[in-house]
């Protein structure tokens, strides 16, 4: 459903047990991102209610989860780390056609959106599935069905309004240029390392 060419290895899962602090530090900021990654496309594309009152919803899910990783954190006597950079989504990011009209722009904001939601919920599923603490299985399971809607969401949007923008093949464009990208990661204990 989620269309990637490459999946993670499941070796990553052991990499991730073995520091479940830095995991969950990481994944709190990946939540972060998220939700501002959202108020950014809202920001710059004001004039759609119905993606407006969407993403408001999604930021808002978006900080809830940051709060549950803060939370799981606390519980755990971690403590929140400083923010980490991600890289895989640094590297996602040189795809953007930023010279564009103003619609292609938007069309390739919500794809890049569309792409890391669907890593994103592909790693949630393979943790889910491999990691051996339960509480973290159970939470990864949950958060990998809402971060599947989210994928569904930007890309229906990509295709209701991106009108004279050949959607299908910008996707496919960025199928395979993340499938470069994600085979140099799966080797460190972040959510997209
Ligand atoms: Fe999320
Ligand atoms: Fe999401």
């Amino acid at each position: 459903m989620l269309h990637l060419k490459l999946e993670t290895d499941p070796r990553w899962v052991n990499i991730v047990e073995s520091n479940i602090e830095e995991i969950l530090t990481d994944h709190a900021w990946c939540e972060q991102k998220a939700a501002t990654n959202a108020i950014s496309i809202i920001t710059l594309n004001s004039e759609y209610p119905d993606l407006v009152t969407d993403l408001l919803e999604l930021a808002k899910e978006e900080l809830e989860h940051f709060q549950m990783v803060h939370d799981i954190i606390k519980k755990r006597g971690y403590k929140l780390g400083r923010e980490r950079k991600d890289s895989y989504v640094n590297e996602l990011y040189k795809f953007m056609n930023k010279g564009g009209n103003r619609l292609q722009c938007m069309v390739d904001r919500l794809l890049f959106s569309a792409m890391i939601e669907a890593r994103s919920c592909e790693r949630f599923k393979l943790l889910s599935k491999e990691i051996k603490d339960p509480e973290l299985s159970k939470f990864y399971y949950d958060l990998m069905v809402s971060e599947a809607g989210h994928y569904t969401l930007f890309i229906s949007y990509a295709r209701k309004y991106g009108k004279g923008v050949n959607v299908d093949k910008r996707w496919e464009e960025l199928v395979a240029f993340e499938c470069e990208v994600i085979k140099n990661y799966g080797k460190s204990e972040t959510i997209h390392g």
